[in-house]
C-alpha cells in the first residue's frame, strides 16, 4: 500500500491527489506508478543478480502497453500465453529472444507465429504439442528451441484456482512421460530442447517450494543430459505472493535466495515469469460512491467499479485493501463494498470496517494493478475503463476508456 500515502488527510499517488485524477479522467479508473514499477524492476533484477537471469514479465497480469514498454526498457524479456499477447510483446519492443511462450493450447497459428518470429522458447506441455510443433517445423523449414514443462506435483498453499503444480491440474509433463517426449523429440530433428520449466501456481507465499522445484528441474535435467540432451536453462516460473493484507510476506530477495542456492554451480541458466509481483502493487483502482443503502441485515457502499474492472474478489474471494480518498472523522461502520453488476458476487470489499462515506465521494482499492484491467469485460455492457501512468506530478493517459 506504499503506492498510495495521505497528505492533509487526501489520497496521493506520487504526488498527484487522486481526487484530480477522478475529475480529469472521469471513475472507475485504473491508476499506476511509474516510479513504483521501475523500483519493482530494478529491485528483481539486483534479486536475481548472483546467478544469470532472464526475467520474462507474465503479461497476462497486466497487458498495458505502456507498462510493457517500461519493462522492455529495464530488460525485461516477456512470458505470452497466445497469439494475442505475442503480438503486442513484439510490438511494444521486446525482443523474440527473450520471448517464451506457454500455455497448454497453442494453436497451429499461434505457433507458426512464434516459429516465424523466432522466439527464445516454446514452453511445451505435451506430447500432442510437440507433435504439432514438430511438423510445422518441418512444414516451415526451421528450427525450434523448446523446453518442457515439468509438472512437479509440488502442492503450494494457495487458492486451488491458481495452484499449477499438482497432478490434479491439466498442465505440463508429469516426469514419468519424460521418456515420451524425449521419444517424440527425437522424431523432429528440428526440435531443440533447450531447457525444462515449471510454474507452481500463483501467489505462493512460501520460498521452500522454489527450492523444491529447483531441485526437482535438476535432477530431470541431469537425467537428460545422460541421453544426450544438454540443456541451456531451468524456468521457474512466476507466482511470488504478494501481501495483500499487508501480512508477513517473503521478501523477492527471500524467493531469489532459495532458487539461486539451489542452481549454484550448475550450469544452467536461469529463467522466471513473474507477473503479479511487478504489478500489483503499483496499481489502484479508484471508483467513486454511487449510493449507500442498508437493508435490516447489512448496510452497503454501492461504487462505480465493479467484477468488471476487478473480477478477484469475486473468482477468488481475493482481498484487496479499500480506502476512502478522503479520510472523513465519525465512527468507522461495518459495510459491504459492492458495484453495480447483477449479481451477488459483484462484491469489491465484504464486511470492511470504513469511515462514513456518501454519495460523491471516492475510494481506492489497492493492489489492482496484476490481473486488474487484464481480466476486465464488457459484462453487463460496461464499457472497460481509461488508465493513468503517474510519473512525479504528472498523469498520462495509457489506454482510454471505452465508449458506449
Ligand atoms: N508463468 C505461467 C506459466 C503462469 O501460468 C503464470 C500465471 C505466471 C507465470 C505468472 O504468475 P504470477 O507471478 O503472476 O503469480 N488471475 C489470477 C492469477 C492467475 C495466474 C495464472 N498464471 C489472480 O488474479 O490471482
Amino acid at each position: 500500500m506504499i503506492v498510495i500515502h495521505y497528505q492533509k488527510g487526501k489520497a496521493l499517488i506520487e504526488s498527484v491527489a487522486l481526487s484530480d485524477l477522478a475529475e480529469q479522467y472521469g471513475t472507475p479508473l485504473f491508476v499506476y506508478s511509474a516510479d513504483f514499477l521501475l523500483g519493482q524492476c530494478d529491485r528483481i533484477k539486483k534479486a536475481f543478480s548472483s546467478h544469470p537471469t532472464t526475467i520474462c514479465f507474465a503479461m497476462k497480469a497486466n497487458s498495458n502497453e505502456e507498462l510493457l514498454r517500461q519493462m522492455v526498457s529495464q530488460g525485461l524479456g516477456m512470458d505470452v500465453v497466445s497469439g494475442g499477447e505475442l503480438k503486442r510483446a513484439l510490438h511494444v519492443g521486446t525482443p523474440a529472444k527473450k520471448i517464451v511462450f506457454s500455455g497448454v493450447g497453442k494453436t497451429a497459428s499461434e505457433i507458426e507465429l512464434g516459429i516465424g518470429r523466432e522466439i527464445f522458447s516454446f514452453n511445451v506441455e505435451s506430447v500432442a504439442e510437440l507433435d504439432l510443433i514438430g511438423e510445422i517445423s518441418k512444414r516451415l523449414g526451421k528450427h525450434v528451441s523448446v523446453s518442457l514443462r515439468i509438472n512437479p506435483n509440488i502442492s503450494v498453499k494457495t487458492n486451488p484456482y491458481i495452484a499449477t503444480g499438482l497432478y490434479r491440474t491439466k498442465f505440463g509433463f508429469p516426469e514419468n512421460q519424460i521418456p515420451d517426449a524425449v521419444a517424440t523429440l527425437k522424431k523432429w530433428p528440428r526440435l531443440k530442447l533447450v531447457g525444462l520449466s515449471c510454474h507452481l501456481g500463483s501467489q505462493i507465499r512460501s520460498t521452500q517450494v522454489y527450492q523444491q522445484a529447483t531441485t526437482r528441474l535438476l535432477h530431470i535435467a541431469e537425467k537428460l543430459k545422460a541421453s544426450g540432451f544438454v540443456l541451456s536453462h531451468l524456468d521457474l516460473g512466476g507466482g511470488f505472493g504478494v501481501a495483500y493484507k499487508q501480512e508477513a510476506n517473503p521478501e523477492i530477495e527471500a524467493y531469489a535466495q532459495s532458487i539461486q542456492k539451489a542452481l549454484a554451480k550448475t550450469p544452467y541458466q536461469l529463467m522466471i515469469e513473474p507477473g503479479r509481483w511487478l504489478v500489483a502493487e503499483c496499481g489502484i483502482l479508484l471508483s467513486r460512491v454511487l449510493f449507500t443503502k442498508e437493508n435490516p441485515h447489512k448496510r452497503f457502499v454501492i461504487v462505480d467499479a465493479a467484477m468488471t474492472e476487478l473480477i478477484r474478489p469475486a473468482l477468488y474471494e481475493a482481498y484487496h485493501p479499500i480506502e476512502p480518498c478522503l479520510k472523513r472523522t465519525g465512527a468507522k461502520r461495518v459495510v459491504d463494498v459492492v458495484g453495480p453488476v447483477c449479481e451477488t458476487a459483484d462484491f469489491l470489499g465484504l464486511k470492511r470496517s470504513m469511515s462514513p462515506l456518501q454519495s460523491g465521494d471516492l475510494i481506492w482499492i489497492g493492489y489492482a494493478g496484476a490481473y486488474g484491467f487484464s481480466m476486465a469485460s464488457n459484462y453487463n455492457l460496461r464499457p472497460r475503463p481509461a488508465e493513468v501512468l503517474v510519473q512525479g506530478a504528472q498523469g498520462k493517459l495509457i489506454r482510454t476508456r471505452e465508449s458506449l
